[in-house]
């Protein structure tokens, strides 16, 4: 393992069903002025609203809301939430929700004592906020994205048609606490709980695939990955099983908490092709992954050969006995294939609106990236979308 690096991560995890119960405790740290932030309804319709407001309200909060943030959250309604936080003067940001939810609450965060254009400044020039953040909180609904233990936040411009993620270097834009309750995600429905899991599975790859050293985050990605694969099925079968959605929350938090990717450099090759796609048609974040990782690691393997082999053998157990290391890794990548199908992921781009006639702009939103084992260019771009049609 190569590289210096730092790692801290400041975010206070309470896990499990009664986690909730800690959120009182939380709020004294914080002043009076809280702004609830939440998505389309579910928490409403689930019951989740009415605890979180209840503990609020016996903590003596005065409560704004900025509700209605949607998946794939939009720059217009980022600024609708800036102008809120601002009239309120918001001492917290509480997101309850999904990756969404949590990552506009991020970027009301940065933006509220700042008074440049936040999508200029933090989404097209990657700056870091100079500014005063509002502290934010999560009560976490949804499983996949790792935003409640990340100081990531993803954008989408619907004007530009552009969906873009910025990764903020510092720490403080983590939440500062998040809820884990493993029973909040059991009423998602099965095309979001499915989304959710392959993203986790996409994040470890992203950060598995790069590098030729000896890494022990190499390690700890393919025990999560095992354990991914794992709950997974027990999940489809029965989505009420709490072990099986509490080993994905726990293991979606770990697979993109920085952690694994310390000591070494990164692919997000996936993610770039899925994101413009997103940022396009608005699909569901997970299911654009999955519809482009086949053709992506296929066309990649070549130049990872090793590495590819070795996620064959320990991840999927493929025997390695007589066979060449392309055939053990494509063998791997199958099995993936087969996980991916058998837990019912979006396998084309094309069941997510995209049609031959938007490859060359997808092409234009899509941000090539070095850390892979491959740099594509644009026609490899074009040529790894046209397979995921
Ligand atoms: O809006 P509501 O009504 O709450 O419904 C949501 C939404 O429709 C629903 N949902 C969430 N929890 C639920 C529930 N429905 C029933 N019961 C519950 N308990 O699920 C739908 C999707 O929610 P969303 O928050 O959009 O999903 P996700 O957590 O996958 O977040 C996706 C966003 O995160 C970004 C994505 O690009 C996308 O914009 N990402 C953020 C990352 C980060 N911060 O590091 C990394 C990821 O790679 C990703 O890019
Ligand atoms: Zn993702």
């Amino acid at each position: 393992m190569f590289g210096n690096f730092t790692y801290c991560n400041p975010t206070k995890l309470y896990f499990g069903e009664d986690s909730l119960n800690n959120l009182k405790t939380e709020l004294q740290k914080y002043g009076n002025n809280v702004v609830l932030v939440y998505g389309g309804g579910s928490i409403r319709k689930n019951g989740i609203y009415d605890d979180v407001l209840r503990i609020l309200t016996e903590s003596g909060k005065n409560v704004a809301e900025i509700s209605g943030v949607m998946p794939n959250p939009t720059l217009s309604k980022l600024r609708a939430g800036i102008e809120i936080a601002r009239e309120h003067q918001a001492d917290l940001l509480l997101a309850v929700g999904g990756g969404s939810v949590c990552d506009y609450s991020k970027a009301v965060s940065v933006s509220v004592n700042c008074e440049e254009d936040p999508w200029e400044k933090y989404f097209v020039r990657f700056e870091e906020p100079e500014c005063r953040l509002v502290p934010v909180g999560c009560v976490l609904t949804m499983v996949g994205t790792g935003s409640e233990m990340n100081a990531g936040s993803v954008i989408t411009n619907e004007e530009t048609k552009q969906k873009i993620g910025h990764v903020f270097a510092s720490e403080n834009v983590m939440p500062r606490f998040t809820v884990l309750n493993p029973r909040y995600t059991m009423t998602l429905p099965e095309y979001q709980m499915v989304a959710g899991i392959y993203d986790i599975f996409n994040h470890i790859c992203e950060q598995y695939f790069s590098g030729e050293d000896d890494n022990t985050s190499d390690y700890i990605s393919e025990g999560l990955m095992r354990s991914v694969i794992h709950s997974s099925r027990a999940a489809v079968k029965d989505p009420q099983n709490y072990e099986a959605r509490s080993n994905l929350m726990w293991t979606a938090t770990w697979a993109l908490n920085t952690l694994i990717a310390k000591g070494k450099t990164t692919d997000w090759m996936v993610h770039m092709l899925g994101q413009a796609a997103g940022g396009y048609t608005g699909a569901t974040h997970g299911m654009t992954l999955a519809a482009v990782s086949l053709p992506y690691y296929r066309y990649i393997m070549p130049y990872g050969l090793a590495k590819f082999a070795r996620f064959a053998e320990n991840v999927w157990d493929i025997a390695p006995a007589g066979k060449t290391q392309e055939q053990i890794a494509a063998e791997g990548l199958a099995a993936m294939e087969d996980w991916m199908k058998e837990i019912g992921v979006v396998m084309k781009l094309s069941e997510l609106g995209v049609s031959e006639d938007m490859l060359e702009e997808l092409a234009d939103r899509t941000i090539p990236l070095k850390g892979g084992y491959k740099e594509l260019s644009r026609d490899e771009i074009i040529r790894v979308f046209r397979e995921s049609l």
